[in-house]
């Protein structure tokens, strides 16, 4: 038996949050409870965020009502703000993430809010969560480069990768927001990165922009990271990141790791069903109707 590498599949929502089209909330839920038949052991699928900044993401209360839990998987969700903790807590998220940058560009437009400004507005988010108990997940941005201030320096990650962990976020997933890292860029980062924080505490969240998603990922397993985000599909982008293509597919990290001989503990056949639906939810021709 190859080792195991955890896929965690983020198509429901940073798949989602960019497409044009309104989604239908049935929609998403007819595609976490495909991808809940898949085999992962977290789906992010809710952003409780400003529905003026991301309307896309309005429904998430009702997507988290709809679906039909698996025992075990954790459904997780974004969380700005203290409201939007609140909000995830009350919807049942099982998991919730706070999201900061590495670049001061990004997180202006992404959260309007510096960097330190957002870490502060984190705090009571960690405080609540410890409170009852609810895993927290850090996001940076723009760990490579940013659409606003150019490439990112290795260490302002590693700074900001330090504060996440050091407030008490369980992993911290970094963030090829815009896809133009190549794999030495991202070595020369994780290794910033790895002074901080432990390699099995981390996990690559890499855009597939420029294609170079699966080298980034290679370059990343060679440093020890052993957990990469995906979206079915390759669904996706971030509205605050202008050109940010979409995350890298599910299937083709699948494929890929299977092939290095590693284990996902994925349903192929399932992922291949979620991406068609993800596929047809992107061109408008979804099943179900409005909830
Ligand atoms: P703001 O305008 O500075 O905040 O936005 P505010 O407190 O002044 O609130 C503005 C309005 O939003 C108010 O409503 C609030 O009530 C409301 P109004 O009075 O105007 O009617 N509001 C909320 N509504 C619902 N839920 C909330 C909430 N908070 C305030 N939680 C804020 C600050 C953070 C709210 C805003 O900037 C925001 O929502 N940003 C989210 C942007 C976003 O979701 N981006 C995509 C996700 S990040 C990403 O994709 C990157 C990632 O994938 C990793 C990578 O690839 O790099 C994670
Ligand atoms: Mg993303």
């Amino acid at each position: 038996m190859g080792e195991r590498v955890e896929i965690f599949e983020v198509g429901p929502r940073d798949g989602l949050q960019n497409e044009k089209r309104p989604i239908p909330v049935s929609e998403k839920v007819a595609l976490v409870d495909c991808l809940s038949r898949a085999g992962f052991s977290r789906i992010e699928c809710a952003s409780f965020v400003s529905p003026k900044w991301v309307p896309q993401m309005a429904g998430s209360a009702e997507v988290l009502a709809g679906i039909t839990r698996v025992p075990g998987l954790r459904y997780a969700a974004l969380t700005p703000n203290m409201r939007g903790f609140q909000d995830a807590v009350a919807a049942g998220a099982d998991e919730v993430a706070v999201f900061a940058a590495a670049s001061e560009g990004f997180s202006k437009a992404n959260i309007n809010a510096s960097i330190a400004e957002s870490i502060a507005r984190f705090a009571p988010i960690m405080e609540a969560a410890r409170d009852i108990e609810m895993p927290v997940r850090g996001y940076i941005s723009c760990v490579s480069d940013c659409p606003y201030d150019g490439p990112t320096p290795p260490d302002k990650v590693a700074e900001v990768a330090d504060m996440l962990f050091t407030m008490g976020c369980y992993e911290i997933s970094l963030g090829d927001t815009i896809g133009q890292g190549t794999p030495e860029r991202i070595a020369a980062m994780l290794r910033a990165v790895l002074d901080h924080v432990p390699a099995d505490r981390l996990a690559g969240h890499y855009h597939d922009t420029a294609g170079r998603a699966l080298a980034n990922i290679d370059a990343s397993l060679e440093l020890g990271l052993r957990v990469f985000d995906a979206a079915v599909g390759g669904l996706g982008g971030c509205p605050y990141a202008p050109g940010a293509a979409g995350n890298v597919a599910t299937e083709a990290v699948q494929e890929h790791l299977e092939r290095l001989g590693y284990e996902t503990g994925l349903d192929a056949a399932v992922i291949a069903e979620a991406a068609d639906m993800a596929r047809a939810m992107r061109v408008g021709t979804g099943a179900g109707k409005e909830i």
